[in-house]
């Protein structure tokens, strides 16, 4: 395995197998994973062409995704490139270990097509490539065991609203009044929202009303004096008002642990993408992926300074968008040759 690092560490190029240096690689320690895995026998190249079956092919994908899953963060982000013909198995894979969020449909706007002769075709031609988009399972919970997002925000929620929770909870435990009277006397299922921790809310006012009614009924029944649910409604919703804006404020903190995710109305926000391919010159790689295509991927998934790691790097396309938006970058490729001209682009992108 050959190993050189640039720009004081920030770029690491392997000149290896992918298995190999995911398996080497720290867990968790890659933000964004966007690759183009060899698609199997749709070029001529002996890197594609690689595996006796489809069957072996896709068994050597899965434990590259296998390495993927150990190494991505629990809020990164996966883009796997791969061709019309074993999308769907490719789908399959995926799912089997990552959250699909989008079937992305890379749109080629000009290419081989156009010279094809119409009336010999059998079936349309394909014009695509497919970008699968993915994230661990449970990215804003509990993913790989750690407390994302959507964990951290619901505790801090507990601890917020703990005052106008126990306001609720400790009425309904003081008279001993059950989820179903409460449920019957509101016409609705929400006693575990309003008188629990978990998914707390504020009743209406119509619904503080019918439990206060409930509640003096009940503390009538067991010749108690009324005493809970005595605050009025318009208290509580200012009560109400300020424990949200103290919230919103406090998970803004937590913005770091989410999977980034940053489009707008500028670039392609939908899942078909168009994109003009690479033009041919000498040198060229024959899966060459568009810079703009990449830095797309990388903007909309990334932020500065995170880790980009493509394990099929080819041309270094990935880690010439990277570089240029200041990020770190781990790439792998198997071939010599190819690593070596792809290390020298590398250096000169990095002014080096
Ligand atoms: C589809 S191309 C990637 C092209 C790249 N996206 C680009 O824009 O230039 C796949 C690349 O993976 C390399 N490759 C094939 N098998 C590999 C392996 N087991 N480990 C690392 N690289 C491998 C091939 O040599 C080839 O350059």
């Amino acid at each position: 395995m050959v190993k050189k690092e640039l720009q004081g560490g920030a770029v690491t190029l392997y000149c290896a197998d992918a298995l190999e240096v995911l398996a080497g690689m720290a867990e968790n320690s890659v933000d964004l994973i966007a690759m183009d895995p060899p698609y199997f026998r749709v070029k001529g190249e002996a890197w594609d062409n690689q595996w006796p079956s489809v069957e072996a092919y896709l068994a050597w994908l899965d434990e590259v995704l296998l390495g993927c899953w150990r190494v991505l963060r629990p809020a990164g982000s996966l883009y796997l490139f791969c061709g019309h013909k074993l999308a769907a198995e490719t789908e399959q894979l995926v799912k089997a270990r990552f959250n699909l969020l989008s079937h992305i449909i890379w749109a080629k706007p000009n290419g081989p097509w156009r010279r094809q002769n119409k009336a010999q075709l059998r079936a349309f031609f394909p014009s695509t490539e497919r970008i699968l988009f993915a994230e661990h399972y449970g990215a804003e919970g509990m993913a790989k065991g750690c407390s994302g997002y959507a964990a951290k925000c619901a505790e801090l929620r507990k601890g917020v609203f703990a005052p106008l929770i126990e306001y609720f909870a400790q009425a309904k435990e003081a008279l001993g009044v059950s989820a179903a009277e409460i449920n019957a006397a509101t016409g609705t299922k929400m006693c575990s929202h309003w008188f629990s921790y978990s998914q707390w809310q504020l009743p209406s006012a119509q619904q503080y009303e019918a439990l206060q009614r409930l509640f003096a009924g009940k503390a009538a029944a067991l010749e108690r004096p009324y005493e809970a649910l005595q605050s009025e409604y318009a208290d509580l919703g200012k009560q109400y008002q300020a424990l949200a804006r103290q919230y919103d404020e406090l998970k803004q903190e937590y913005e770091q642990l989410r999977r980034p995710f940053a489009v707008s109305a500028e670039v392609p926000y939908t899942d078909v993408w168009q994109f003009a391919p690479v033009a041919y010159y000498p040198g060229k790689h024959p899966c060459e992926k568009p810079q703009d295509l990449m830095r797309h991927i990388i903007q909309c998934s990334s932020r500065e300074g995170q880790v980009v790691g493509d394990f099929f790097m080819g041309s270094g396309a990935t880690g010439k968008a990277a570089v240029a938006l200041g990020r770190q970058f781990i790439g792998v490729e198997l071939e010599q040759p190819r690593y070596e001209q792809t290390c020298g682009e590398m250096l000169e992108a990095l002014g080096q």
